[in-house]
């Protein structure tokens, strides 16, 4: 078959994790007899310096002819100054909402080779974590009214409607009957009102999935629960910015936060992969930079947008392979293995396939 992909390496170190990974699916075409015809399209930094716009429309054109998307990171010191509206990150959230994003799927699993990497105690890892934050993408604090009144103040509203609880808490609740059929809902409803209005909702859906457990956590304690007791979790349903922290949260138990991939889906089969790191400016161009994450992300676009299954388990597998080999990058390097750099990780993942 043939599949059209829209590629965005973006900014940092980007291009170096997208490269690698984009070879690994050469890799997959060659031994599946598939094709993967690549566009490459400008977003974030590198769209700023080329066409003073972080999103330009044919980014999102292309995007939306494309059978899925796979993005780098995007944003860096050099665009930190400008206006909001302005700034790379703008671009991603652009491309989040245009391509109508709503559901982050961010699977946190810690790899038994990497339990030496993983900061917390192995009896509190115990022999597997494998949890999945399913985080609102759309809506929330990202997109809400925004405003400044000078030097004086400034806000950003927290708003979710009926429609974006019901469809984020609907794709947690059939995620979960796919696994250990528990959810956890993470809000502020103590609090806020925009969470007791988000978890009446959740209640509501969890009706029509008797077979789940369902569980309420304050987000202060969800992050506490998360580093004493993470074996509690299987799917976390939260909004925006609660998941964007939780989740890197999360991703430092996997060993690294270069180990993270994600899903940013729509309705139906489309979406963008991208791992959950940024574009790590401390170490762009010194390949120093962990692919696992982007790509695991192109294990991910098989499986979930592509209906690949086969591929994308023989992707997984072999950066498990890679692992217990002891090839690392320096984020989940410990004594005793052997320090590689991006491009050799991404040459031993391949001969592994
Ligand atoms: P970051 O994730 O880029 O980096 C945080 C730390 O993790 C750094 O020490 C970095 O070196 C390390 N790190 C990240 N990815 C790594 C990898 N693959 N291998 C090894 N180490 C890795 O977060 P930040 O420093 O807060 O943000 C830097 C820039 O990236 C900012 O402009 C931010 O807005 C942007 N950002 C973009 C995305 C995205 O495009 N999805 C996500 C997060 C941050
Ligand atoms: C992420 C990032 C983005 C977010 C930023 C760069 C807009 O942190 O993908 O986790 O906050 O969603
Ligand atoms: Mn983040």
């Amino acid at each position: 078959m043939n599949y059209k992909i829209a590629v965005i390496p973006g900014d940092g170190i980007g291009p170096e994790i997208v490269g690698v990974s984009t070879k690994v699916l050469d890799k997959i075409a060659e031994k599946f007899d598939h094709t993967f015809d690549y566009t490459e399209v400008l977003a974030g930094g590198v769209a700023i310096d080329a066409c003073d716009n972080p999103l330009p429309q044919e980014t999102v054109d292309i995007c939306l002819a494309s059978d899925a998307v796979l993005l780098g990171a995007l944003g860096g010191p050099k665009w930190d100054n400008l206006p909001g509206d302005k700034r790379p990150e703008a671009g991603l959230l652009g491309l989040r909402k245009s391509l109508g994003l709503y559901a982050n799927l961010r699977p946190a699993i810690l790899y038994q080779e990497l339990k030496d990497a993983c900061p917390l105690k192995p009896e509190i890892i115990g022999d597997e974590l494998d949890m999945m934050v399913v985080r609102e993408l759309t809506g929330g604090i990202y997109f809400g009214e925004k405003g400044r009144d000078g030097d004086f103040a400034a806000w950003d509203i927290m708003k979710y409607s009926r429609p974006e609880v019901l469809r984020i808490a609907r794709t947690a609740f059939t995620i979960a009957m796919k696994r250990n059929k528990k959810v956890t809902n993470v809000d502020k409803a103590n609090v806020l009102e925009v969470s007791r209005f988000w978890r009446s909702i959740v209640i509501e859906v969890s009706k029509d999935f008797p077979e789940v457990e369902l569980n309420h956590l304050y987000v202060d304690n969800a992050a506490m629960q998360l580093v004493i007791n993470p074996k509690q979790f299987d799917v976390i349903v939260t909004g925006n910015l609660f998941g964007d922290i939780l989740s890197d949260e999360a991703s430092m138990i996997t060993g690294s936060i270069g180990m993270l991939p994600s899903a940013s889906m729509a309705d139906g089969k489309f979406g963008m992969f991208e791992p959950i790191h940024g574009s790590a400016p401390d170490i762009a161009g010194q390949d120093k930079a962990n692919p696992i994450a982007t790509i695991v992300s192109v294990a991910m676009m098989l499986r979930y947008s592509l209906d690949l299954i086969e591929e994308a388990d023989a992707i997984e597998a072999a950066v498990k392979k890679t692992l217990a080999r002891g090839y690392r990058t320096g984020d989940i390097y410990t004594e005793g293995t052997t320090l590689v750099g991006t491009i050799e990780m991404g040459q031993r993942v391949m001969e592994n396939l």
